[in-house]
């Protein structure tokens, strides 16, 4: 399965475009199945329908976990690095992971929890996080995970659209210096969630938290009544193994649904050989398992290769911004993988911060979730792999499940700054505004995935329409990735950015609309509108143009802005707070009333001189105040 030289990654491409179902049955033959599957693919991309490995049975923990038993019992499968470095760390073999899991499934039995049951998981970064994950698809449950800094509203939101049964939580979790309340937050989501039958709450900080009778367990308490026998439940191939919601064009988060076989060859395929995982290495993937890149690449990707996984429950930041480089020199980390935005944050606290710390170990680094820009490409090239390792730029999506264009490491040409190659088994294309292929190298495009691949998405979690009109109505015939890309001359792709209304802030994603919804909550605010700009540290910054009641003083901007804030992480979370927020008398409309997003993306850039055409506004003299603004 793992490919070891660019020829190799030559015929595995050739193979995999010529030949998709015999490339694919290969890989997955790879893998443990209960029972074969009776046919490879069935696809079309109009509903869409698409399966894979149909017939076949399985349980994704067991492939996880029982098959290395064996061989790798004793090997740790999970280091666990708490927030502050002076507490003790954790580590736990392949033995003891699988032991704590099926005891962990057993409390979600004894609850009542059952195969296809979707459960909430909105957790910290700790290990306990890891066993509730893998206990839901151990016993065919489904995980939704939703991220810790989220708000109260959003993650009800969640939980209804999910119809969670049960949710798994915390008393709170820490962040740095801060201690942040979870359960609290949790209760409060509950008061509109009328689904949810149970909460089980893991003791992280010893805090006194209110736990409703009937409802609340404390799962400390809970395990003591199980044992850590528990057989995996038998899976189809096509049944789902999770929900991920990610923000979209609309106001309202999309459940990403994904299916247990196809799911776990891709996760399985592609972290062994983007990474080019060796037996010994430590694999350090830095983002939070609220996001798809914890599900595929701390969890799922490897475990299913018998790696060592690094769990770390900080930031990068605390206690200094040497944090991680602490923790590769302590783990002796070979595999780093991280966001653009991080990079970037540690190379303005300087080398001096890594400059120190023994990084011999590091074999491969790797970044993901937004474009990555050519200074802190090389900084991170120069000053953290001295130049020895590849420096591979991974670019996918929730929807995709695994990294889709990416060098394998050590092994493709690399480009900073660009993603380069598709991995086998993905087609991807350019079309132009009319839907055509553009066959040319050195152009750019609408980036566009013409064949299926065993990771994709299947549905939008209760709505199969949205998920057509997302992704498969834009060109017909293709799934539309939201994201524009150039293709350079020798063929290697760099991604350019969103071209729908999706800002990526520090490589999270926000729709527009959602946070103008939020924002519209606020009671001074009429209307909003909000857009992306250029922002040094987060990629894009969010940037806010509002419509208050009354024409407010610069005094009176001062509380409005604060109490927009306040509204904003109340509806959402801190990490959607906008930039920042220009108080505007009207908004630039066309005569059907149509917001000129354009014009208002041109404002924000500062870019004033070049607004193209506005005579299609309502009213022209609104471009003249916006360019006047106060911007706060
Ligand atoms: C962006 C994260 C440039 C892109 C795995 C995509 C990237 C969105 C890259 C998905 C990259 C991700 N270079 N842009 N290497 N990786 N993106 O669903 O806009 O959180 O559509 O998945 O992030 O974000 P998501």
């Amino acid at each position: 399965m793992r490919i070891n030289t660019y020829s190799e990654y030559e015929i595995a491409y050739r193979k995999s475009v010529e030949d998709p179902e015999a490339f694919w049955t290969e890989i997955a033959e790879n893998f443990n199945w209960i029972k074969k599957w009776d046919r490879t693919l069935e696809y079309n991309f109009d509903e869409p329908n698409i399966k894979w490995f149909q017939g076949g049975k399985l349980n994704i923990t067991e492939n996880c976990l029982d098959r290395h038993l064996e061989k790798l019992g004793d090997k740790t499968a999970l280091i666990f690095e708490p927030n502050d470095p002076k507490e003790t760390y954790r580590k736990f073999t392949y033995r003891e992971l699988h032991e704590q899991i099926c005891v962990f499934a057993n409390v979600l039995k004894d609850l009542g929890v059952q195969k296809g049951d979707r459960i909430c998981i909105y957790m910290p970064m700790i290990p306990e996080l890891a066993f509730a994950v893998l206990a839901c698809a151990r016993i065919g449950a489904i995980h939704s995970v939703v991220f810790a800094g989220f708000s109260a509203h959003a993650l009800a939101d969640r939980i209804i659209d999910a119809e969670a049964k049960v949710v798994i939580c915390s008393d709170g979790l820490n962040r740095g210096h801060k201690q942040i309340p979870i359960k609290s937050t949790v209760d409060e989501a509950l008061e509109n969630c009328p689904s949810v039958e149970k909460v089980v709450v893991v003791n992280r900080l010893n805090w006194p938290v209110k736990m409703k009778s009937g409802r609340d367990i404390w799962y400390q308490d809970a395990i003591k009544r199980v044992n850590s026998d528990c057989p995996a439940t038998e899976m189809d191939a096509e049944d789902m193994l999770f929900i991920l919601y990610t923000s979209g064009s609309t106001g309202k988060p999309k459940g990403v649904v994904h299916s247990c076989g196809g799911y776990m060859v891709y996760a399985g395929y592609s972290f062994l050989n983007v990474f080019q995982y060796d037996n010994e290495d430590i694999h350090f993937c830095t983002a939070d398992i609220g996001w798809v890149t914890g599900h595929s690449y701390i969890l799922y990707g490897p475990l299913l290769n018998g790696a060592t996984t690094v769990m770390f429950e900080g930031i990068p930041t605390f206690p200094d911004p040497a944090r991680f480089w602490q923790i590769i020199e302590k783990y002796a980390v070979t595999h780093f993988y991280t966001a653009p935005t991080a990079i970037r944050s540690l190379m303005q606290s300087g080398e001096e911060h890594v400059l120190p710390y023994g990084l011999d170990s590091l074999k491969v680094l790797g970044s993901v979730g937004e474009p990555i820009n050519e200074e802190a490409w090389r900084w991170y090239n120069i000053h953290v792999g001295k130049e020895r390792c590849p420096v591979i730029d991974t670019w996918w999506q929730t929807e995709t499940g695994g990294v889709m264009i990416s060098g394998l490491a050590g092994i493709s040409p690399l480009r900073p700054a660009h993603a380069g190659q598709p991995l086998p088994g993905i087609q991807p294309v350019l079309l132009d505004g009319e839907g055509n292929e553009i066959a040319e190298n050195d152009k750019e495009g609408y980036l566009c995935i013409k064949f299926p691949w065993p990771g994709m998405l299947r549905t939008t979690y209760g709505d199969h329409e949205r998920c057509r009109l997302t992704y498969f109505s834009t060109y017909k015939g293709y799934y539309f990735t939201g994201d524009g890309a150039r293709r350079d001359e020798n063929g290697l792709y760099r991604i350019i950015g969103r071209v729908d209304d999706v800002i990526n802030v520090s490589g999270h994603r926000f729709g527009t609309a959602e946070i103008e919804n939020a924002i519209n909550q606020n009671k001074n605010v009429v209307e909003s509108a909000v857009v992306g700009y250029p922002h040094d540290l987060k990629g894009q910054g969010i940037y806010a143009y509002v419509i208050c009641h009354n024409q407010p003083s610069i005094d009176e901007m001062q509380w409005i802005r604060a109490s927009i804030l306040e509204t904003v992480v109340e509806q959402i979370g801190p990490i959607a707070k906008p930039d920042k927020i220009q108080f505007v008398y009207g908004l630039p409309k066309t005569r059907s009333g149509k917001i000129m997003r354009r014009i208002l993306r041109k404002v924000a850039e500062g870019d004033t001189a070049n607004l193209g055409d506005i005579s299609t506004l309502l009213d022209p003299m609104v471009v003249e105040e916006l360019k006047a603004g106060v911007v706060l």
